[in-house]
């Protein structure tokens, strides 16, 4: 469905260097995700489908929030504030109307799925953190639904082959917005 660029392999040992990081970043992504999908709502308002659609998938981000932030706390950890995520600012900044949002949000979950999956290996290696692999499976798991969501959204308000005509120049856009991110203890 959306074929992104793959991660460098050395990306998960570099994330997880600072956990208390890694987890508040992640947790901060999860806040963002719940209140993106509530943002949405309104332009969607005239499809009842789409709406419970997108209140339910508000619902378990905000559930991830919560589980990710007793996660830290079962470390001993502490949220931290959240900090500048460029790779969202940019695609954000790009994004003209609600179906380049709907492709971005699609865009943000898909590589949230494939680092998710890098992290699970990584921690696998880790026996101090392996604990941590079961939850960030889950999560994976839930965001590779919502990427389809959000372009099952978009399919919902114009036309499909118009939705795919434009996601592969937002692929492109992606692959810019990833790269130009320094590696560092957090999913993006
Ligand atoms: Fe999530
Ligand atoms: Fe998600």
């Amino acid at each position: 469905m959306l074929d992104l660029v793959p991660t460098p392999p050395e990306w998960a040992d570099h994330a997880l260097e600072d956990v208390e990081a890694l987890l508040s970043d992640h947790a901060h992504c999860e806040k963002k995700a719940a209140q993106q999908a509530m943002s949405l709502l309104h332009a969607v308002a005239d499809h009842d489908e789409v709406v419970v659609r997108l209140a339910r998938l508000a619902e378990q981000e905000a559930e991830h929030l919560r589980r990710v932030v007793e996660a830290l706390h079962a470390l001993g950890l502490h949220l931290r504030p959240d900090t500048t995520n460029r790779y969202t600012a940019a695609l954000a900044a790009d994004a003209r109307d609600t179906i380049d949002r709907l492709i971005v949000a699609a865009l943000i979950e898909a590589r949230s799925h494939e680092r998710l999956a890098l992290l699970c290996e990584a921690l696998d290696r880790r026996p101090a953190l392996a604990h941590l692999v079961p939850l960030f499976e889950e999560l994976r798991a839930c965001e590779v639904g919502h990427a389809h969501t959000y372009l099952q959204v978009a399919s919902l308000l114009c036309d499909r082959s118009r939705v795919e005509a434009r996601l592969g120049r937002w692929v492109e856009r992606e692959t810019a917005a990833i790269a130009a991110v320094a590696m560092r203890s957090a999913i993006h």
